[in-house]
């Protein structure tokens, strides 16, 4: 459940459905579960597997397969956590945007959301004030990563129960108004309609399997993390499938929520869906919000409602991207759970300050850039090299299939040790590319050094330093 928890978040619904829509429609199917099939699973299979066999927290697990990988391990408990530190400030907004939603306080444009909410600058070389609702919906956010994960795991296990069902049971509420409104078919045929020349492009197989790792929090040492909590007979491929079918039904059910509303925005005010913005922040709390504001009735608590949703969809992948820090620290040097949480949320508080500025919302755009397309990929390129050949990777099968009812082959080496690793050097390449053909979304190359290039050094360092001081 906690798994679930993690994997479902902003990502399956500000992410999925634009995505979807770009890169096809009802024909990106086809590349996303060959994606989740031949990279998520088998991945996911592998972390678990990891991380019950080892019952340690990535570090320790990748020191038990060999001594002198421990950083790799830490490398994968970092980059998670610098994920945290904007991913939060998103979520101080929906938590601002929760509270205006009360009685319709927003006023849902660009402007108001970007210039009075945020406070926005006009470049990123101007810093700006701190934003205070942000600031507010930030200490909130925290609080409830510390108050969930200090005690241990069994009020994970407590707080999931709750936050994995619940935002399900709300989207579900709001595909239903969505879908009969007018205007809702015409937005989720923009959603659907297969456009299967899109196939023959290699941009949109990589987006497919690009959006897989992200939405299955792989390669961020937290599966590995979790299922070191898990029982002894726990079964691992089952779960492993479990977990990633309930994050693609999730994804393809928020692409309905989204479009049927952003569908009847385009028919009340007469304008080509095109014309909206309908991904990222700006689907979240701009478009939106606008739909809801212009229902017939109940607005507010549709809005509620939705940032209730979004709120504890993302709670779960907040809390999740900390733990295996958490778990590390105390694990390697027995600094308690509660001073190793209280620690970890600490710096991470501060780091997030950086991005309730005024200028925030662009050094957040390009953290989220670089640490998504080369932090992610490049983790997870480690993890399939590490364990695919320095250690026998079928020991892990053999491990996984002990205790699991889905017996796994040997398909599944041959798609750890060439087929994912392969996929994942194109899309770095790739990235790389196009990075270097021009500067990304036009920023200054210095903003993008500091913001792009320096967190990806500093945990490399960080990782290494941290593999040497003793226990
Ligand atoms: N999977 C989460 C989502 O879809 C995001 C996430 C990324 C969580 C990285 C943990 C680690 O929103």
């Amino acid at each position: 459940m906690a798994a679930i928890g993690s994997a479902v978040g902003l990502g399956n619904v500000w992410r999925f459905p634009y995505v979807c829509y770009k890169n096809g429609g009802g024909a990106f199917l086809i590349p996303y579960l060959i994606a989740l099939f031949t990279a998520g699973i088998p991945l996911m299979i592998l972390e678990f597997s990891l991380g019950h066999w080892s019952r340690s927290p990535p570090p320790l697990a990748f020191k038990k397969v060999n001594k002198k990988l421990e950083w790799v391990g830490w490398l994968s408990s970092l980059t998670p956590f610098v994920v945290a530190s904007y991913y939060v400030v998103v979520m101080a907004w929906c938590f601002a945007y929760m509270v205006y939603s009360v009685n319709l306080l927003w006023e849902p444009d660009a402007e108001n959301f970007f210039f009075n909410f945020l406070g926005k600058t006009s470049g990123i070389s101007e810093i700006g004030g701190i934003s205070i609702p942000v600031l507010l919906g930030l200490i909130a956010v925290w609080l409830s990563i510390f108050i969930i994960l200090y005690k241990g795991v069994d009020r994970i296990g407590k707080v999931v129960a709750i936050t994995v069902p619940l935002p399900t049971i709300l989207l579900i509420i709001l595909t239903i108004r969505g879908l009969t409104l007018p205007g809702a078919i015409e937005g989720v045929s923009y959603y659907l309609t297969p456009d299967f020349s899109k196939l023959l492009n290699v941009n949109v197989w990589l987006s497919a399997y690009a959006q897989v790792f992200f939405s299955l929090s792989l390669a961020q040492g937290i599966l590995i993390t979790y299922a070191s909590y898990l029982r002894r007979d726990s079964d691992i491929s089952n779960n492993a499938f479990i977990t990633s079918l309930a994050d693609a039904g999730t994804s393809f059910l928020a692409g309905f929520t989204v479009f049927s509303v952003v569908g009847y925005l385009a028919y009340v005010k007469n304008v080509d869906i095109n014309h909206l913005g309908i991904a990222g922040p700006h689907l979240t709390f701009i478009t939106y919000p606008t739909a809801i504001s212009l229902l017939p009735f109940a607005s507010a608590i549709f809005g509620m409602i939705f940032y209730i949703a979004l709120l504890t969809f993302g709670i779960d992948s907040a809390f999740s991207m900390i733990e295996p820090m958490a778990s590390s620290l105390n694990r390697k040097w027995r600094i308690s759970k509660f001073k190793a949480t209280a620690i970890i949320c600490l710096v991470g508080f501060i780091a997030s300050l950086f991005f309730t500025t005024g200028s925030g919302i662009y050094w957040l755009d390009i953290v989220d850039h670089f640490i998504a397309n080369f932090g992610l990929v490049a983790v997870g390129l480690l993890e399939c090299i590490t364990l695919g050949y320095l250690y026998k990777v079928s020991l892990f099968r053999e491990h996984a299939n002990k205790t699991s009812d889905i017996r796994i082959g040997r398909w599944w080496d041959l798609l750890i040790r060439y087929v994912v690793p392969s996929i994942l050097v194109m899309l770095l390449i790739l990235s790389i590319v196009e990075n270097l053909k021009k500067p990304y979304m036009g920023f200054p190359v210095y903003a993008l050094i500091i913001a792009g290039v320096l967190p990806i050094v500093f945990i490399v360092i960080a990782s290494f330093v941290l593999q040497r001081v003793k226990r």
